[in-house]
């Protein structure tokens, strides 16, 4: 079996100015970003790039169709892509790097074969995808009613850049919600199939940093987490790393249909599924994996093995609360359909569940979360 795969190169910067000058950034880049993150931390620099701000395009997560309208606006043919963002910017990117990006839904479809058309680099503004180093881009396809994620190897950055500076301006909530989806791709990786004890090293390391960190805020407020905003930046990098080898799951399986349809935050769609699922996994099997990681969690968070769950989110609800399925606006109908959308859109990542889940268990774990 493939014991790591890491493609993009990695740099760290301590400030954008260092990496605006190691990597030349000027004419024949095109850097997709928001406006209110390109004005504090690049304008100064007076860079000779293109940019195109993606919040022009709409609001939320990102779609199909917003990646179309993005792509109509581009001028002339950058060379190189620099996405400066969280998920939203850096998944749209990826598409735009292909040497044919549209018709996107022809791209998921396989009747486009993806090629590479310009180089991509990724700097991460949030601290939650980790997709700077996974070939995977997410994207709602508004058409078909669901979130779904393409991996492809042509998705793969050339360059992973990370530059903590860039997260003194995240927002605390968006800084909650993607650390809690960062927590779930470690969780994830580590109990997937496919994991092999070099991904678990990242998988291990990310649960603990993130862990930690958010015991720090617990104990001395939202404020406590600026001096280690750096270490939650590692940590969804590694957890990136461990999920770009081994894989998401069930959690990630069943928050798409929550997020696409009532459009919550992928960190927050992920964190109202992630209990239910463990629990339900441990009723099937409790030993193996799973107790290492339940072992792991709980001398981290100083609580009984027994009653790790019900600990870890008591820690998790202190950062971002969690809510029923019904207080998003789920209606008990929903449930089937969800269920069904899990079953026809999500392989992908179910084949990487701990064990195997039938349709009728997602329906129980939507019930038991309604
Ligand atoms: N490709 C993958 O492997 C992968 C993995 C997990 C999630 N995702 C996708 O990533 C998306 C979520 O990404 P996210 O959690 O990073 O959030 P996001 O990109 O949606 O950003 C959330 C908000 O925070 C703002 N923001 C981001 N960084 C900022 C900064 N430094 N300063 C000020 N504002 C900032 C954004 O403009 C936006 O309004 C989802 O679409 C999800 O499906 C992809
Ligand atoms: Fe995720």
């Amino acid at each position: 079996m493939q014991e790591l795969m890491i493609r993009p190169t990695i740099y760290h910067y301590d400030t954008c100015k260092e990496f605006a000058q190691a990597l030349q950034i000027g004419k024949g880049d095109l850097m997709i970003t928001n406006k209110y993150i390109y004005d504090p931390y690049f304008a100064p620099l007076q860079l000779q790039c293109d940019v195109l701000f993606q919040e022009k395009y709409g609001t939320g997560e990102p779609s199909d169709e917003m990646a179309e309208a993005m792509y109509k606006d581009f001028k002339g043919n950058p060379k190189r892509i620099i996405a400066v963002g969280g998920g939203t910017i850096i998944d749209l990117s990826k598409f735009f790097s292909l040497k044919v990006t549209t018709p996107i839904l022809d791209l998921y479809d396989g009747n486009i074969e993806p090629q590479r058309g310009r180089e991509l680099v990724i700097v991460p503004t949030t601290c939650g995808t980790g997709s700077e180093v996974t070939n995977v881009a997410v994207l709602a396809l508004v058409s078909r009613h669901t979130k779904k994620g393409l991996a492809i190897d042509e998705f793969y950055a050339h360059k992973a850049v990370l530059v903590p500076e860039l997260l003194k301006t995240l927002p605390y909530r968006v800084f909650a919600t993607s650390s809690i989806d960062a927590l779930v791709h470690a969780v994830e990786s580590a109990l997937s199939p496919k994991a092999s004890e070099t991904t678990k090293l990242f998988s291990y390391k990310a649960i603990e940093k993130i862990l930690q960190g958010y015991m720090q805020i617990r104990d001395h407020g939202p404020e406590a987490r600026i001096p280690l905003l750096s270490d939650f930046l590692m940590a969804s990098n590694y957890a990136g790393i461990a999920f770009g080898n081994a894989g998401c799951a069930a959690v990630h399986a069943m928050s798409y249909p929550l997020g696409a349809k009532y459009h919550v935050a992928h960190g927050e769609s992920n964190y109202a599924m992630f209990t239910g699922v463990m629990k339900n996994y441990m009723e099937i099997k409790s030993d193996g994996e799973i107790a290492v990681l339940n072992a792991c969690i709980a001398n981290i968070i100083g609580c009984a093995v027994e009653t790790v769950y019900d600990s870890l989110e008591n820690l998790l609800n202190v950062i971002l609360p969690k809510k029923p399925l019904h207080e998003y606006g789920v209606t008990e109908k929903d449930l089937k359909e969800f269920t069904d959308s899990v079953v026809a859109n999500q392989k992908r990542l179910t084949d990487n569940n701990f064990v195997p889940l039938d349709a009728a268990r997602y329906y129980k774990i939507y019930k038991e979360l309604y």
